[in-house]
């Protein structure tokens, strides 16, 4: 049975839409584990559009299940994580124009630069993933650069329509399939929804789903209610101490 990887990116969005405090993260990853999460991913990006480096500090030192950083192939990025020490690296592409990852790593045109990377962090006891899409000469590349891991991008299954699906579907189980044969353990995700996960958790050989849009705003539909009437609440009762709920005098 595949497991769960919750990606909390979306909750530092909403706090860099307006740079402060709320909502932070770290204590969200916390819930994220009491709803089940088998572990938490967030992606520091390199111009640090959502998650900062304070929350991956933090993430690190309270997350209780298992931490997944995903990064840029950067003597940057390495040099935090080698710092940091998650529980496992996920390499990916980045544009800075892009809204999110779009596309898997071309590991075959990067070989060299990915597999001396892999190295140096495996080294460092950090295994290695690479954000692929799930195609034969790609994860050739994958095993050559001695990575263990792979995560299968399934943004084009996801966004394939009905009748496309079974087709993009059947390359992700193709994809796991050969992975797995050539000694790769096998992760996915990206656009991954309540809607379409199923036939995806089902893949045989499939270890995690990386999923967090559409779980950031599912919080957002089943908790609004409560979160409008809490503040209704606080403003229909002025005398209500504020800090410590307490009725004032
Ligand atoms: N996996 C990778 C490598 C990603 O880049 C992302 C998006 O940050 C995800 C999984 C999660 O995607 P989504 O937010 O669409 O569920």
């Amino acid at each position: 049975m595949a497991s769960l990887g919750v990606n909390i990116d979306h909750i530092a969005n909403i706090r860099e839409a307006r740079r402060t405090v709320e909502p932070d993260p770290v204590p969200m990853a916390m819930l994220a584990e009491l709803g089940g999460a088998d572990g938490i991913t967030v992606h520091l990006r390199e111009d640090r559009r959502h998650i900062q480096d304070r929350d991956v500090e933090l993430l690190r030192q309270t997350v209780r299940s298992r931490l997944n950083l995903e990064m840029a192939a950067t003597a940057e990025m390495v040099a935090i994580a080698l710092k940091v020490k998650p529980d496992m690296v996920t390499l990916v592409p980045e544009h800075r124009q892009e809204v999110t990852t779009e596309g898997g790593l071309d590991v075959v045109a990067q070989l060299s630069e990915l597999t001396a990377m892999v190295s140096q962090l495996q080294a460092s006891d950090i295994p290695v993933s690479l954000f692929v899409d799930p195609v034969t000469t790609q994860l050739q590349g994958c095993r050559d650069s001695g990575a263990r891991w792979v995560e299968l991008h399934t943004g084009r299954y996801a966004d394939a329509g009905w009748k496309a699906q079974p087709h993009e579907l059947a390359r992700l189980t193709e994809g796991t399939a050969t992975a797995r044969v050539m000694g790769l353990r096998v992760n996915a995700g990206h656009g991954l929804t309540y809607q379409n996960v199923e036939p995806v958790a089902a893949i045989p050989g499939m270890e995690e789903l990386n999923i967090g849009h559409t779980i950031v705003a599912r919080a957002v539909v089943v908790g609004l209610q409560q979160a409008v009437r809490e503040m209704k609440a606080l403003i229909q009762n002025p005398r209500r101490d504020p800090l410590f709920g307490q009725a004032l005098e």
